[in-house]
């Protein structure tokens, strides 16, 4: 039992001066509470002039405060000690999670845990409006999700299983077995709807090179469906496909039945379909990550950003620095990382090992999805930074700029040659574990006017005659994409990339998240360009305008209709459709610390994002997913 509790309470300012936290730490222990520390985790932080009473702050990093008790008080059992303060960095809290995520009490050398309570709001009347999905029933009984270009179904008949004609060749057996355990992977509860024999209905393979790349047929005709296909994964979507149909027919029967007369015409909208998973801010376990590929598989995605190192965390073994995985990978009391988000009561850590990244890239790519690795350069760096301190400029001053999420001088120096020999490292190992063609690096938030203050930096500057921030970060990113076209890979990386000139755009890969319209400039600039807007994409944003409602909403509200309802091309002019290459769901963990969170934010918006870079825009309805999307699977 955890014998400290602590409460905080926001006073609903309107303004950033003018909010204030109450805090209160009930001491439910039996001995009375001197000389502590009390440690928290918070989004909403408080600002640098910020008015505190009741309490000492002894520290602040990022999200991580620490308050002292004042001299010679002591709090006894059953006791409170209650501080607060006004003035807050950046974010006014709008819910109930941008309070304490977690905390630790310093008593005596000894880290306590503590438990916490939601943010409580002065004068709050019931929960407001909640996450909320139509709950009217499909008008056809046909399940495919996402939605296909073309479906024409005349007849509908039994629930029935499905196995390979019996002259099907093994190849195209093994396929069907593959998606035989993906179901079973997913749906362990239910009947697997694919058999390699004994099943009423056969399918018929024909292959056949009138249908384009991952497109793929189904004609129903009795108890025989032909699936035509022209390449492996244009199969794999259309046995998924008759998966998902039958799957749906036997669990719920009243809904859904099983066509025996009927055409069904599919091909993806998009190429890029992709999700982004966020493992420095929370690590999510191998079989987490393979248990989410499986659930993009089965909504036909095909790229997983995999989101591996960040300030909170480097979560990949490079052989070369073994200290980027033993300092870099573990946080919180004693560490040379200070605790951040959740769990910071105990060194929390994680990472993957070689042979499990091994390991998950293969099941991705029997999943028909390439994994694309993400490391997070140049800025995002403090657990690097915090691993190999020779990468900072010694003569650069403590705390000469600060990223958004409050790191100081976070971004790795483009004026020191150890930076490059470190990349070059790295980006080999990296290489050789993930076979894609892009390798993404980031380049996002670096805060304006970053490592100005360095005087290595400044000889940079004025050797390459380079003026601000941004103009160093795009020399550096000239040179990292030089690196990475050395080992046989393009760039990818987040929109900021084209700031101060860019990189070269030929073969280079961006993901646009500040905002929709990016799209547009960014394909006009000739690059490649995935949507990813943070106010239609981005799972961590909360779905509902209620307190109650977790996630963050700096992009404002994502309610699963409007991520559905956003077109990614809707910025493009009818000649400028055609550019984007695709759509990315981001998975962003500093609100998704568990999996009943994970499964609340991410579904079924996932979906959404699926079908949107699936489905043709004039097939979409958003009733129709609603209704369906109940029957896909979650974490
Ligand atoms: C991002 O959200 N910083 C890419």
């Amino acid at each position: 039992m955890c014998h400290f509790r602590l409460e905080t309470r926001f006073n609903a300012a309107a303004t950033r001066e003018d909010t204030g936290l109450e805090m209160t730490l009930h001491n439910l222990s039996d001995r009375p509470l001197a000389g502590a520390r009390l440690g928290f985790s918070a989004q909403t932080r408080i600002a640098d002039d910020a008015v505190l009473r009741g309490a000492d702050l002894s520290l602040r990093t990022a999200s991580y405060h620490e308050f002292a008790m004042p001299e010679g008080m002591s709090v006894p059992p059953g006791g409170i000690w209650h501080f607060g303060f006004t003035g807050v960095a950046l974010h006014i809290p709008k819910h109930r999670c941008d309070g304490p995520k977690s905390a630790v009490l310093h008593l005596n050398g000894q880290a306590l845990p503590v438990s916490v309570g939601d943010l409580a709001r002065d004068g709050e009347t019931g929960t407001g409006a909640r996450k909320t999905l139509p709950d009217a029933p499909p008008d056809l009984p046909l399940f495919l999700q996402p939605w296909p270009a073309e479906a024409a179904i005349a007849a509908w008949g039994p629930t029935t299983h499905l196995a390979p004609a019996d002259d099907t060749d093994p190849d195209d057996r093994a396929a069907l077995a593959n998606v035989a355990a993906l179901h079973g992977r997913l749906f362990p509860d239910h009947t697997n709807p694919l058999r390699l024999d004994t099943a009423a209905t056969r399918i018929r393979f024909t292959r056949t090179d009138r249908i384009e790349p991952e497109a793929f047929s189904l004609d129903f005709d009795g108890a025989e469906v032909t699936l035509g296909f022209a390449d492996t994964a244009g199969r794999l979507h259309g046995l998924i496909a008759l998966a998902q149909i039958a799957h749906a027919a036997f669990a719920a029967p009243d809904l859904f039945r099983f066509p025996v007369a009927g055409h069904i015409a599919d091909a993806p909208r998009f190429g890029y379909r992709a999700a982004h998973l966020d493992v420095s801010r929370h690590f999510w376990t191998v079989d987490q990550v393979r248990r989410l590929l499986d659930c993009m598989a089965w909504a036909r995605m095909n790229r997983f950003q995999w989101h591996l190192t960040d300030d909170e965390g480097w979560r990949i073994e490079i052989d070369a620095y073994p200290e980027l995985t033993d300092i870099g990978a573990v946080r919180g009391p004693g560490c040379a990382l200070v605790g951040q988000l959740g769990h910071i009561d105990r060194p929390y850590a994680g990472h993957y090992t070689k042979d499990q990244i091994r390991a998950v890239v293969a099941h991705a790519a029997g999943l028909g999805i390439e994994v694309i690795p993400e490391i997070d350069i140049p800025g995002h760096a403090t657990a690097v930074l915090a691993a190999l301190p020779h990468l900072a400029d010694p003569d650069e001053p403590a705390d000469s700029y600060r990223s958004v999420q409050g790191f100081p001088n976070n971004a790795l120096n483009p004026g020191i040659p150890e930076t490059y020999k470190f990349i070059e490292t790295v980006m080999a190992e990296v290489a050789d574990l993930f076979p894609a063609r892009w390798i993404h690096v980031g380049a996002d938030e670096v805060p304006d006017g970053a490592w100005l203050r360095s005087p290595r930096v400044q000889v940079l500057m004025q050797r390459e005659g380079l003026q601000g921030t941004a103009q160093i970060q795009s020399h550096f990113l000239r040179r990292v994409q030089r690196i990475l076209r050395g080992l046989g890979r393009e760039l990818a990386g987040w929109d900021e990339v084209a700031h101060g000139g860019g990189v070269d755009q030929s073969g280079t890969l961006l993901i646009a998240w500040q905002k929709p319209e990016l799209v547009r400039g960014l394909t006009e600039l000739g690059y490649q360009v995935v949507a990813s807007p943070g106010q239609a994409y981005y799972l961590d944003m909360v779905q509902a305008d209620g307190w109650e409602e977790p996630g963050a909403s700096w992009a404002g509200t994502v309610t699963p209709e409007r991520c559905y309802a956003f077109d990614p091309e809707g910025g493009l002019a009818e000649a400028e459709r055609g550019a984007l290459a695709g759509v990315q769901a981001c998975i962003w963990c500093e609100h998704i610390l568990t999996p009943e969170v994970f499964n609340h934010m991410v579904f079924p918006r996932l979906y959404a994002v699926a079908e949107a870079g699936w489905t043709p825009q004039p097939a979409r309805d958003w009733q129709r997913f609603a209704a369906l999307t109940r029957y896909m699977p979650q974490l």
